[in-house]
């Protein structure tokens, strides 16, 4: 038989993320003592007022196709959630609800990027931005920033790195995996150099309700001079702890959504019904996204304490997210020697830092959505391992 696969799927690759996060629960249906922290996935219960109105929507028959672009209702919530949290003056025919947050970030790759073009990468980065380029089949071109500055990026290593072929710059903030959240002075620089270059600017806002130590998130879609070839995502997979709901949203221009919306069209035709009724719920519940970033706060302490406490491990404080992202200076290993070490000797499951690309090597990423008495388990086997 021939190879049937494309091209741009052999570059693509799988997600490392959900393969580890799948190895982590085979190895536990097994029997095998594994403590995983490789998920990006909230260990909350989602609140009970977004289950309720599911299920009352469900009771309801709400439960046929929606507009593709999503509900007038929830799209109308969006619009008014952006514009009071996030100064982001949308419209409705500006957001485009997807079933999840990654689907909007794939359409918004498969839409604007085609051969020939490239898009930027601020690394280490969250690993399905470089499949979805690959998959759309332009040049993916990282822009590595350093453990040792704090993951800060300037006009300087913008302008390094771009080229006449530069289309889109995809940009996390709060970042996956390394907690950074962008300063003014960033978002100023990021700014300058999209309108300087003309390009597309994704703004990937997904981790914005988890901020830490009085920080302010701030959005780039909330810059005038840029708000045209912005496009935000987010979600509520984090926010509201509903991962397994699917749900997402884009926020752009009407020009750049209804671009989108022909890939939604043409592909999944809108998200579940009954999951945008309940996602308006969702975004009424700021109480219980705080009680869970407080929460997060707790074990971002627990952990970095824990681990700053081992001599030749560094884990700077996550101003934003929900992950450790920590350097191991051990006996020059790589991050993947790393990784397999804490596997295969403590039975811990982290993900390498180069899983996220460049700028992360000898880096580990540990996620502190669990248990706290998984976290303190894991410092207690990772001390014992690195004090050998
Ligand atoms: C940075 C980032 N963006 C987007 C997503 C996708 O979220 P979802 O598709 O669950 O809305 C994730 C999930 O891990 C993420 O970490």
């Amino acid at each position: 038989m021939r190879d049937f696969e494309a091209r741009r799927m052999k570059l693509a690759g799988g997600s490392p993320t959900v393969a580890l996060n799948a190895r982590g629960i085979r190895m536990k249906e097994e029997g095998i003592d594994v403590l995983s922290f490789a998920a990006g996935e909230p260990d909350f219960d989602t609140p009970e007022a977004v289950k309720d109105a599911a299920i009352e929507a469900i009771r309801r028959n709400d439960t046929h196709y929606t507009s593709a672009a999503g509900t007038m209702a929830l799209r109308r919530r969006i619009v008014q959630k952006l514009r009071e949290e996030n100064g982001i003056e949308a419209s409705e025919d500006g957001i485009l609800v997807t079933p999840g947050a990654k689907l909007a970030l794939y359409a918004a790759m498969t839409c604007f990027l085609q051969e020939g073009d490239a898009c930027m990468v601020l690394t280490p980065a969250y690993p399905s931005y470089r499949s979805g380029i690959l998959m759309a089949g332009a040049d993916y071109v990282p822009v590595p920033l350093s453990f040792d500055n704090g993951f800060v990026v300037t006009r300087e290593m913008l302008e390094a790195k771009v080229t006449k072929h530069a289309k889109m710059l995809i940009v996390c903030n709060p970042c996956n995996p390394t907690g950074h959240v962008l300063t003014e002075q960033e978002l100023r620089d990021i700014a300058d150099f999209v309108l300087a270059h003309d390009l597309l600017l994704i703004a990937d806002e997904i981790y914005e309700k988890l901020i830490y130590d009085g920080r302010k998130h701030l959005s780039l879609g909330a810059i005038p001079e840029i708000r045209d070839r912005v496009i935000t995502l987010n979600g509520l997979s984090k926010s509201a702890a509903m991962t397994g709901w699917r749900i997402g949203y884009s926020a752009a221009s009407p020009e750049l959504t209804k671009v989108m919306l022909k890939l939604q069209q043409n592909t999944v035709n809108c998200t579940a019904s009954f999951t945008q009724t309940a996602s308006i719920a969702a975004l009424d519940c700021a109480a219980d996204a705080e009680r869970m970033r407080l929460s997060y706060l707790e074990r971002r302490n627990l952990i970095c304490d824990g681990l700053n406490a081992i001599p030749c491990i560094e884990c700077p404080r996550a101003e934003g997210a929900f992950y450790a992202f920590f350097r191991i200076d051990c006996r020059g290993m790589s991050s993947e020697q790393l990784a397999d070490y804490i596997l295969e000797k403590a039975g811990i499951l982290v993900v390498p830092g180069t899983a996220f690309g460049e700028g992360g090597e000898k880096c580990i990423r540990l996620s502190f959505a669990a248990s706290r008495e998984s976290l303190q388990e894991a410092v207690k086997r990772l001390t014992a391992l690195f004090s050998e």
